[in-house]
């Protein structure tokens, strides 16, 4: 029987994460008993503990936070640390980080982290991939989904008017396609990679990126990120406030434990 294999999406945001996105895709080549989880709050942790018990493989799919892993992961991964060597588990661990600047091998240090974790853990660090532009795949994917809709919208209005049905269908592919291209990079380590779970074997570590020219994603980024913080941020807003005790990130709590 195939071993067990455990999913993990380290992802913070409960929405659109593209490390969701990516886990799911990659969960589709995994064969065998699969898992999945989100790695959100400290709630989220026992059961995935608990999952790893009976599994053989866990594929961690994290974004790329200041260089490294998410904050929130570090005292998850002290915890596996101590239940992997109190219960004797030797998993094999495989990575898949995302980050949002263009270049892949960003990742580098992220999956440095997690090959250490693996040493100090008695675990077997498996390799992995990382990608850069990663942001881009919840582009395309909105794009495919768009691109869908139209398309049976159009089938719709072509069948009321007698009209070739499938021509839509043959424009939607053809879009398709050119949105895939410019994955391909991803996909191809992504198929690699599941191989590699599926035998049980070392996958070593792979970069790839979206493939997009470097300075037209940058272009796209300033664009986006301008307009994203005239909508959240205000353009004078914030430009000669006080600090603003906030309760959610403890300034408050800080500031009572100074005085
Ligand atoms: C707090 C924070 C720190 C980040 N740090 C980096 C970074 O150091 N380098 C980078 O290329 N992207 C960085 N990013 C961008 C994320 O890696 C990128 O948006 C990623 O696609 C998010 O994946 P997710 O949707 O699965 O959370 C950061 C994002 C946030 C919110």
């Amino acid at each position: 029987m195939m071993e067990k294999t455990v999913l993990i999406n380290c992802s913070p945001k409960q929405k659109l994460s593209v490390s969701g996105f990516i886990m799911k895709c990659e969960g589709l080549m995994i064969r065998g008993r699969k898992e999945y989880f989100q790695l959100r709050t400290p709630a989220d942790r026992r059961p995935i503990l608990n999952a790893l018990k009976t599994a053989g493989k866990v594929i961690f799919v994290a974004p790329l936070y200041v260089d490294s892993v998410p904050s929130h992961m570090l005292p998850f991964m002290k915890e596996m640390e101590a239940f992997c060597k109190e219960n004797g588990l030797r998993l094999k661990v495989y990575a898949i980080a995302n980050n949002g600047f263009i270049e892949g091998k960003q990742n580098e240090p992220l999956m440095r982290v997690m090959e250490n974790f693996c040493v100090r853990s008695g675990l077997e660090w498996c390799g992995g991939i990382g990608i850069g532009g990663g942001v881009m795949l919840n582009v395309e994917r909105i794009m495919i989904a768009v691109m869908f809709g139209l398309m049976l919208l159009n089938m719709g209005l072509r069948a009321v008017q007698g009209e070739n049905v499938l021509e839509p269908v043959r424009s939607f592919a053809i879009s398709l396609g050119e949105v895939l291209l410019l994955a391909c990079g991803i996909i191809a380590y992504a198929v690699r990679l599941a191989l590699h779970v599926n035998k049980g074997t070392n996958a070593g570590k792979w970069y790839t990126r979206i493939m997009v020219p470097s300075f037209v994603f940058i272009l796209f980024a300033d664009i986006f990120f301008i307009i994203f913080s005239v909508f959240q941020g205000g353009i004078f807003r914030g430009w000669f406030s006080r600090l603003q005790p906030d309760a959610k990130y403890g300034i408050i709590a800080v500031k009572k434990n100074n005085a």
